[in-house]
């Protein structure tokens, strides 16, 4: 039996329906639009979880009739939605979308928007409830949530604003754009996406966590030695050089997907699922963050090598990128929280592209047993208790002990117990885009990042690279299909640790 014959398998029929809405998309011709977005409204227009009356509304620069966006999107989600492609449920999603082209920046640039907009909600009944998700670079929203501001109140309905991260560069342009927002929307209509927090492993580190007794005791400093985060990809950069060269792994990964990872795995239990209750915890860990020194901070660069048995070009040599470039395609830190729960508890973390394998998890190594009352045997160095997150791919969660190996003697060996999604519940994960876009449809605002926590996560980042400015790194100091730099292992074995084994 597929999900959409029995939705109950998905597990997501006990949440209420949306309210009718029209979704506007800003880059609807760019890659997330046709990779994530797209697919995850057809996943869910499949399980018949959009709202009973729904419009898609594609908004780009570029001239395109509605058939072009419509074959377009179809290709996309034919190739990259997680459920195969069905006619009915595609038709359904079809029949309610439109193309536009708008140039926000111009006098009436954007008036067939309007006139679009004013006409789906008619045709449609959809109350003059709308979504805008901007899924283009933060320098291009601000004209348009000026436009957007001014047109708000001549529709009845709600109005939200989705915002692809990164939200700024720094600091300073977060803090800009967060002004420029607030002279027409409350933080309520702000959902500032960070796609991480809709993975359902991400979710279940806040179930393993609170919803089990076990754990808590123990996951503080008395308990646990250090952790280790890490965001591997054996991707490089997808022809999106424009983008990455003016982020880097810092701007892409590290403060957003990595520090979230890290807050949800360091905060305080909150009193309730609530999203200023969970943020409030999540903030207060970001601001505890300890600005790491330059020692504590690695930076990397892929070369030329092999990933996977393919051989793939460096860095510098991909189109569009400069021959010289100092952008970073790895990051490596040593963080510390600076509360009573993790004082000088080392939270290492790292994301890098062209790793060794697409690999994301959260590792809690705990302290070694005191005194084992044996002699041991062992046939391997027995390694401490780790209880591993596997966040992706083979989700689940896994815990390593020593247990006797059977025969005469005490000889010990570390297993594994393990729990992996795919054989406890009888069904695929949704895509985090899926379960984030319904719970902006729902005015359900938990998994999405507030303006103050987005602020403490640029305060970290801009410590971490004023410095970065003066020196020439040595680019490119790995080679692709490694694990990084050598340094990025010193960082450990300076602290007598190493970084899990893959
Ligand atoms: C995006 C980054 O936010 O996350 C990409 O911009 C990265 O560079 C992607 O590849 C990784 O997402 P996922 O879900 O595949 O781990």
């Amino acid at each position: 039996m597929t999900a959409d014959e029995n939705p109950l398998l998905e597990g997501l029929t006990t949440r209420r329906a949306p309210e009718p809405c029209a979704l506007a998309i800003y880059g609807a011709s760019g890659d997330l639009t046709q990779r994530k977005l797209m697919p995850a409204l057809y996943s869910l227009a499949l399980r018949r979880l959009l709202p009973e009356r729904f419009a898609v509304v594609g908004v780009g620069r570029s001239a395109s009739t509605d058939d072009e966006f419509r074959a377009r999107i179809r290709e996309g989600i034919e190739q990259h939605a997680r459920d195969p492609f069905q006619t009915d449920a595609w038709e359904r999603l079809a029949a309610g979308m439109r193309y536009v082209s708008a140039d926000p920046g111009t006098d009436g640039g954007t008036d067939e928007l309007w006139r679009a907009l004013g006409e789906v909600d008619a045709e449609r009944g959809l109350g003059g409830n709308r979504i805008h998700y901007f899924a283009v670079p933060p320098t291009a929203i601000g004209s348009l949530i000026e436009d957007i501001g001014q047109h708000r109140h001549e529709q009845p309905g709600w109005t939200r604003l989705v915002i692809e991260k990164p939200f700024g560069r720094d600091l300073a342009s977060a803090e800009q754009l967060n002004a420029e927002i607030a002279h027409h929307f409350v933080e309520s209509e702000i959902y500032r996406i960070d796609h991480y927090l809709g993975k359902e492993t991400v979710q279940n580190l806040l179930a393993l966590r609170f919803a089990n007794g076990i754990f808590e005791p123990i996951w503080n400093r008395q308990f646990v030695d250090h952790v280790q985060i890490t965001v591997g990809e054996s991707m490089g950069i997808e022809g999106r050089a424009g983008f990455y060269e003016e982020s880097g792994a810092i701007r892409d990964i590290f403060q957003n997907h990595l520090l979230q990872l890290l807050a949800l795995t360091a905060m305080e239990p909150p009193s309730d699922f609530s999203a200023d209750a969970v943020r409030n915890e999540k903030v207060k860990v970001l601001r505890s963050l300890h600005t790491p020194g330059p020692k504590n901070i690695v930076r990397g660069q892929y070369g030329r090598g092999f990933v996977e048995g393919i051989e793939v070009a460096g860095y510098r040599e991909e189109h569009g990128v400069a021959r010289d470039s100092t952008t970073e395609t790895f990051v490596a830190a040593k963080l510390y929280v600076d509360n009573w729960r993790w004082a000088d508890t080392p939270f290492y973390v790292r994301a890098g592209k062209r790793l060794g394998k697409r690999e994301t998890t959260i590792a809690i190594q705990f302290k070694r047993a005191p005194h084992p009352p044996f002699e041991i045997s062992s046939v391997e160095p027995l390694k401490p208790n780790v209880l591993l997150i596997h966040v992706q791919p083979d989700e689940g969660v896994s815990l390593a002990f020593a247990a006797k190996v059977p025969g005469q003697g005490m000889a010990l060996r570390t297993v594994h117990m393990d729990f992996l999604y795919g054989g406890a519940f009888r069904t695929g994960l949704p895509e985090a885009y899926e379960r984030l876009i319904l719970d902006c449809m729902l005015g359900e605002a938990t998994l999405f990042t507030r303006a103050d926590e987005v602020a403490e996560q640029w305060k970290l980042v801009d410590a971490i690279v004023a410095p970065w400015q003066r020196d020439q790194p040595g680019f490119p100091n790995y080679p692709a299909g490694t694990w990084g730099p050598a340094v990025a292992d010193e960082l450990l074995h300076r602290d007598g640790r190493s970084w899990r084994r893959h």
